[in-house]
């Protein structure tokens, strides 16, 4: 029988790639649809070179719609598709909101409209704990209220999952599933593929990997007076790679035809960390001293917030399968790669 092929649309980024191979190792045939616009054609290099043949890759812009239906066209058969496509810079949306509704909202909606007419009526699509803001409650269920968000990113994951959520009140035969990411952080066993953050990274793990590789001098921890064990923000760390199954059990799911509508689920591990307790566990996964200060607070940030996973563990059976500590220690991997090849190329 053919392997049931699945359209993913930002394939060549952190998590589309786990996610490609992930694909593959369960038995689908993904496809690739990347602009490039914040990944690398390395990155292909490294799939292929993780699985042993390569992914094919269309590289086009998600909101051309021309562009869209060549693709849809030419591979024909596509079951379903997981959309990572998205700008994801929370300070970046602040300074230019149009780029991120452009993209972000823009390449949903010319996404589903290429879906209905090519009759492709699976979607996966990449949401965020973003959508809960600061929590009255914790851990969050999937019923916890979604609430204004903070920010023009943030808000553009907010009105996604409207629009899916629109669209499943209509006659369209289009099912979608959204996935709400906690924190994702390490990278593939292999370090042949991980986070490529551009410039000076705003996320936490990145930064401590470049700290502790000597291309930052130091890591700020920004404010250790919130209502939390020692002070630090909580957050709930995610492995990418288990991330990246519970999409493969999502497409699953909804090829199975078990989804009605639409569906929400949290992923992320059900434990909430302090910033202070993700830098001891680096310390102690890979043996590098990190160089950190306390600084402020950062604007914007929730205090403290981790998921209840017991409906993505019971529905599609996702499992948490590494500790922060292996998380950790897999992200300074994929950093050394990075220095290595970077060596090389010098
Ligand atoms: P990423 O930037 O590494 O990957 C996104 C990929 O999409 C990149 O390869 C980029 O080149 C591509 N892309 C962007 N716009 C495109 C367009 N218009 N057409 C074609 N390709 C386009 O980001 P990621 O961390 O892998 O995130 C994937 C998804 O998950 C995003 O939707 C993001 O908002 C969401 N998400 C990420 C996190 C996180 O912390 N990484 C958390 C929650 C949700
Ligand atoms: C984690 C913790 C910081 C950097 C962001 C988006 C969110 C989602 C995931 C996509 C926080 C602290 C960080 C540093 C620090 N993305 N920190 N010093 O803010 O939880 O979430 O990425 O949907 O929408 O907002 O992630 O990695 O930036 O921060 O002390 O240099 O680390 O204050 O407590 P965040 P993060």
């Amino acid at each position: 029988m053919a392997k049931e092929k699945i359209l993913v649309t930002g394939g060549a980024g952190y998590i589309g790639s786990h996610t490609v191979v992930a694909l593959v190792e369960a038995g689908y045939a993904p496809v690739i649809v990347d602009n490039f616009s914040n990944s690398e054609e390395s990155v292909l290099d490294g799939i292929a070179s993780i699985l042993g043949q390569s992914a094919p890759c269309h590289r086009i812009d998600c909101n051309d719609a021309a562009a869209l239906r060549d693709v849809f066209a030419q591979e024909q058969d596509i079951a379903g598709v997981i959309h990572f496509a998205a700008y994801k810079a929370v300070g970046e949306s602040v300074e230019q909101p149009l780029k991120y509704y452009q993209n972000n909202v823009g390449s949903l909606v010319t996404l589903l409209q290429v879906m209905e007419e090519y009759k492709v009526y699976n979607l996966v699509f990449s949401s965020s704990c973003t959508v809960y803001g600061i929590p009255e409650q914790l851990p969050v269920t999937e019923q916890t209220p979604v609430q204004k968000a903070n920010s023009p990113y943030g808000n553009t994951k907010k009105i996604c999952e409207e629009i899916l959520e629109d669209l499943s009140k209509t006659d369209s035969s289009i099912k979608s599933i959204a996935l709400r990411y906690f924190n994702p952080i390490g990278a593939h066993p292999s370090a042949k593929i991980g986070e490529l953050p551009l410039g000076v990274p705003s996320n936490l793990v990145p930064f401590i990997t470049q700290t502790a590789a000597g291309i930052r001098q130091q890591l700020t921890i920004f404010g250790d007076d919130y209502d939390t064990a020692d002070g630090t923000n909580v957050r709930d760390y995610v492995h990418v790679v288990d991330l990246a199954k519970a999409h493969v059990t999502a497409v699953a799911r909804m090829l199975q035809g078990k989804v009605a509508d639409i569906e929400f689920f949290n992923v992320g591990t059900g434990r909430g960390n302090t910033v202070l307790e993700a830098v001891q566990a680096f310390e102690k996964a890979t043996g590098v001293k990190l160089n950190y200060k306390i600084g402020p607070r950062r604007a914007g940030d929730v205090p403290k917030i981790y998921a209840d996973v017991t409906k993505a563990t019971e529905v599609l059976g996702f499992e948490t399968t590494s500790t922060l500590e292996e998380a950790m220690k897999s992200a300074w991997d994929w950093q050394l790669s990075l220095q290595k090849k970077a060596k090389q190329e010098a």
